[in-house]
């Protein structure tokens, strides 16, 4: 697979903040979130409802910047105390133009009109995390069958973001699990992920490492459409198991 790039290897990011991290670690994990916060990527999420406002607080508390958007921003007061000194919330539009990193966790419809108003300012972002999944019961059949006819949400995703670097993640794990899954004891869990963007992969394996996960690459855009609920990759595994399963995946 010519786009693979293994979650272990660092990109600059990871090596300049390394050393860093290290120091600040004596001092006290508070503290060198707080100094680190000035040093990190600034992460932007579309969507500040269950699972945005999950990934959003996991990368506060990492010590990022983030701001979370809503519609009516404040909406979004209670989670941005609860993402505590790091977090903040603004329009849609001032998250897109603070993000280094966008994370969009919005209904799949919704995916279009966000394309449409904010395609050029995303597709000069490092990165773009597509959480959104299409789905029949919210979404209704007849759109998810539209999405499923263009290649699915992976495909789909890319031209409604033309030029962005997008990997799709974080699809199908529930966000009521994110914070306990994050950093947990022994082996880390899988976050499998898909994208045809090669350096869009390594930061995004990055980051994904710093909340505590293993990203796990299973294939270029087209995968995309195994990452939703509802196929074997849904719900929460082992990267060797996410290997396992990507491996009989068309
Ligand atoms: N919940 C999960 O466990 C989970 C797990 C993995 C993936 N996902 C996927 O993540 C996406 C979000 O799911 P969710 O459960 O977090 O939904 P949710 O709790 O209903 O939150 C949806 C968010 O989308 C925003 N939004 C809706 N339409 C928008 C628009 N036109 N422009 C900008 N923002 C808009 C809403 O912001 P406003 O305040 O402006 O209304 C709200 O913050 C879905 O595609 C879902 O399939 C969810």
């Amino acid at each position: 697979m010519t786009n693979a790039v293994s979650p272990d290897r660092r990109d600059f990011f990871g090596l300049a903040l390394g050393g860093l991290a290290l120091a600040l670690a004596a001092v006290s994990p508070r503290a060198a979130r707080a100094q680190a916060a000035g040093a990190k990527l600034k992460i932007a999420t579309i969507g500040a409802g269950r699972e945005g406002g999950a990934l959003g607080t996991l990368f506060a508390k990492e010590g990022h910047p983030v701001m979370f958007s809503s519609r009516n921003p404040d909406s979004l007061k209670d989670l941005v105390a609860s993402a505590g000194p790091n977090a903040k919330a603004g329009t849609v539009a001032e998250a897109v133009a603070f993000g280094d990193v966008v994370v969009i966790a919005v209904p799949y419809t919704a995916m279009e009109q966000i394309g449409k108003d904010y395609g050029p300012a995303l597709a000069t972002k490092q990165l773009v995390f597509d959480v959104s999944n299409p789905i029949p019961r919210r979404d209704g059949e007849d759109f998810v069958k539209k999405i499923n006819d263009q290649g699915g949400a992976g495909v789909a995703s890319a031209k409604m973001l033309p030029g962005a670097h997008v990997v799709r993640a974080f699809n199908a794990i529930g966000s009521g699990g994110l914070a306990k899954a994050a950093h947990r004891t022994g082996e880390p869990l899988g976050v499998p992920i898909a994208s045809d963007d090669a350096k869009a992969i390594e930061l995004a394996s990055a980051l994904i490492k710093e909340l505590g996960f293993e990203a796990v690459l299973i294939g270029g855009t087209a995968k995309g459409k195994y990452l939703v609920p509802g196929t074997p990759l849904g719900g929460e595994h082992t990267p060797a198991e996410i290997r396992k399963i990507a491996a009989d995946l068309t």
